[in-house]
């Protein structure tokens, strides 16, 4: 599936611009990364950066999430990132929010257990709503060891363009990890 020899695989779901899938991509040269886009302008910028620094480890996919997160097999991600997800601010439209029991369903039957879904938002109300679907979920486990956690971005974290936009807006991002069960 992958170009390099890979031990690990994990999937970063709307990568954007795609700073954070590709740094992660380079600092992790034997784990598989897949990356989904299904904005053309994103897909675009990634393809010409790869185009130029092929990465053997790196595959990307132009449509909805969902549908790859249907055909991957059981238990075979070790991680999923999902940063920055489209906020749907409005409370009439938290239904179309990407996280939901449909697709934390889809998450717990493609992540090993052990493995690790990760979630960031500038989005109080979606930090909330996200903590709140996992626990009535049940497979996710919130890792938080003290308040401060919650404020603290991810190990090696380089940022994402969206993020940027957010802080420069005032916002304060929340970063939580789950484990499945
Ligand atoms: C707010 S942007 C954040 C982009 C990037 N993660 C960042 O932090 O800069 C959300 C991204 O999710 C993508 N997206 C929305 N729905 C999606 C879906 N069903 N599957 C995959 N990506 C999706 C959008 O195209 C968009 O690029």
């Amino acid at each position: 599936m992958f170009k390099a020899e890979v031990s690990a695989l994990q999937l970063e779901i709307g990568f954007g611009g795609g700073e954070h899938l590709l740094h992660r991509a380079k600092e992790a040269p034997e784990t598989g990364f897949i990356g989904v886009e299904p904005f053309v302008n994103g897909m675009a910028k990634m393809m010409t950066v790869l185009a130029k620094v092929p990465l053997g480890n790196l595959r990307v996919y132009d449509d909805d999430a969902t549908r790859l997160l249907d055909w991957l097999p059981s238990a075979s991600l070790d991680g999923i990132d999902l940063l920055y997800p489209d906020p749907w601010p409005k409370k009439k439209h938290w239904k179309r929010r990407f996280v939901g029991a449909a697709n934390l369903g889809r998450f717990a039957r493609v992540l090993k257990a052990g493995g690790r879904f990760r979630f960031a938002s500038d989005i109080d109300s979606y930090v909330n709503w996200t903590l709140l679907a996992c626990r009535a979920h049940g497979a996710f486990e919130w890792q938080a060891g003290e308040a401060a956690d919650w404020h603290r971005p991810y190990a090696g974290w380089p940022g994402t363009r969206y993020e940027a936009k957010a802080i420069r807006e005032g916002r304060r991002p929340a970063y939580l990890t789950f484990i499945r069960r």
